[in-house]
């Protein structure tokens, strides 16, 4: 059965939605929605009043008739207004969503113009992250630990990804991966991409971080013969290559602001220009964006454009760190083990052996689990057993630390504040892996202060 509903109750989960409602209540409007059988909220009601969701979605589908725009004004009073936007799964409009309960002439047109294309793209997401068929819907409810593409996890954070990717996939919605290193940022694009009405096209991936800003202009968009030295002929970009596909840009976060433009002019019309080239070119491309970094937190301090950060951010995957996950790292290792050449696949890790690595914080994750597994693989030789003695010693020599607690001395309001300010300083800088200018834009303070907190606290060495 080939059913499709959309989630109403969880439009919060997609970012455009959050922004679009960001928007409106600063001017002092409501978000509200309808839907097909008359169910809905509608911005211009209290709880209390009666929703007339059928009438309102008719007058979406009248007006959208006559209407030279994909949004329209509704008056559902006589000096009230709404501006409204059909949810169009396949050829039916199953809903709309609305913005309002403004008096009339108290909005410019500009700014209903603007309310108008952000509720369309909203819709849009609506239709296309929410259409759960619902045959893919039980997914959760198996218990798998594998879903997609070779992901390999059954922690229920990584069931209720499966559950999300197996809308994702389906919907062309841009997607934001964000993870720490080796959390699988692109085995889960690859996956996406796999799960996606355009799996026959191609797959592009580029490191935004690998290339210096004029490189990564040129890798991206292409150049015109001449646009500088040593561009000896016309080059496609690799957006170009990824027509009609998706292109997976990993690190985005490491994308100049001059490039950031230009890859929002590609989100938001399709266009771009080569690299010294006057003529403007097309594409059709799906993008997975992946970065290691606090986007919200960059974009906060300035370092990250905020109309491309809601662009991409329209689904937002966070993969868990193995160390959240540690039930995981058993079926993990054994995947690994069969994965590896040397006959290994009859081998075994001790008790002890599997111990030590469930007891270590794994900073490195999942490629430096898969690492350690193929150095056993090779060290064991052909013993079957691994034993703990192989181990690297950084994870042999662990000791889990017993959770430092805050010392909550009613007495001393001073004193738990500091308490608090270390544990968090500490906690950043193992997420960041010692990295003071991530550990200071996720913690939200400047790097100067940062080193200073270090300093007093006596933590220059804390990093495990
Ligand atoms: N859940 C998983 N199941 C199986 N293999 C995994 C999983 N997560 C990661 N891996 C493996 O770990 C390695 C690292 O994954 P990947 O390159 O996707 O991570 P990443 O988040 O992109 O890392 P980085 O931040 O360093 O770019 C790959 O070999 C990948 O196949
Ligand atoms: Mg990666």
């Amino acid at each position: 059965m080939k059913t499709t509903v959309v989630a109403w109750d969880r439009l919060d989960d997609i970012g455009l939605v959050r922004h679009l409602e960001a928007v409106a209540s600063r001017r002092g409007l409501a978000l509200g929605w309808v839907d097909a059988s008359g169910g809905g909220v509608l911005p211009h009601h209290q709880h209390d009043d009666a929703c007339d969701g059928r009438g309102c979605l008719g007058s979406v589908c009248t007006q959208l008739r006559d209407s030279a725009d994909p949004w329209m004004v509704l008056s559902p009073h006589p000096s009230m207004r709404e501006i409204a936007a059909p949810v169009t799964i396949g050829r039916s409009i199953v809903g709309a969503l609305l913005v309002g309960g403004y008096a009339e002439g108290s909005l410019s047109e500009g700014e209903i113009g603007l309310l108008g294309e952000l509720l369309v793209e909203a819709a849009r997401e609506v239709a296309g992250s929410a259409a759960v068929p619902i045959e893919n819907a039980a997914v959760a409810d198996s218990a798998p630990t594998t879903a997609f593409g070779g992901i390999i996890g059954g922690a229920p954070s990584m069931q209720s990804l499966y559950a999300t990717l197996a809308r994702v996939a389906r919907s062309e919605s841009t997607v934001l991966i964000q993870g720490e290193n080796g959390t699988g940022k692109e085995l889960v694009a690859r996956a996406i991409h796999q799960g996606s009405p355009r799996v026959d096209r191609p797959f592009v991936v580029t490191n935004c971080s690998a290339f210096n800003d004029n490189l990564l202009d040129s890798e991206l968009f292409g150049h015109k013969r001449g646009a500088f030295t040593g561009a000896v002929s016309d080059k496609p970009g690799l957006f170009e290559i990824a027509d009609t596909g998706t292109f997976f840009l990993d690190e985005i976060g490491d994308m100049s602001p001059t490039l950031q433009v230009k890859v929002l002019r590609v989100l938001q019309e399709g266009t771009f220009n080569r690299v010294g080239d006057t003529d403007t070119r097309k594409v059709d491309v799906r993008i997975i964006a992946a970065t290691n970094r606090d986007l919200a937190a960059m974009v906060a301090a300035g370092q990250f454009r905020e109309d491309l950060y809601y662009r991409i951010h329209v689904i937002n995957l966070t993969l868990p760190p193995l160390r959240e996950r540690v039930e995981d790292i058993p079926i993990l290792a054994a995947y690994f083990l069969g994965k590896q050449r040397h006959g290994s696949r009859d081998k075994e890790l001790s008790a002890g052996c599997l111990g030590k690595m469930i007891g270590y914080p794994w900073p490195g994750n999942v490629r430096e689990l898969e690492n350690e597994i193929e150095r056993l693989v090779v060290l064991s030789g052909d013993d079957p057993r691994i034993d703990e003695d192989l181990l690297s010693a950084r994870i042999r020599h662990h000791h889990a630390e017993p959770r430092e607690e805050i010392s909550l001395d009613p007495g001393s309001l001073p004193a738990a504040v500091e308490s608090l300010e270390r544990r968090m300083i500490v906690d950043a800088l193992r997420r960041h892996r010692g990295n003071k200018t991530r550990a200071s834009a996720d913690l939200k303070v400047s790097r100067r202060n940062l080193i200073r907190l270090v300093q007093k606290y006596g933590l220059d060495d804390a990093r495990s």
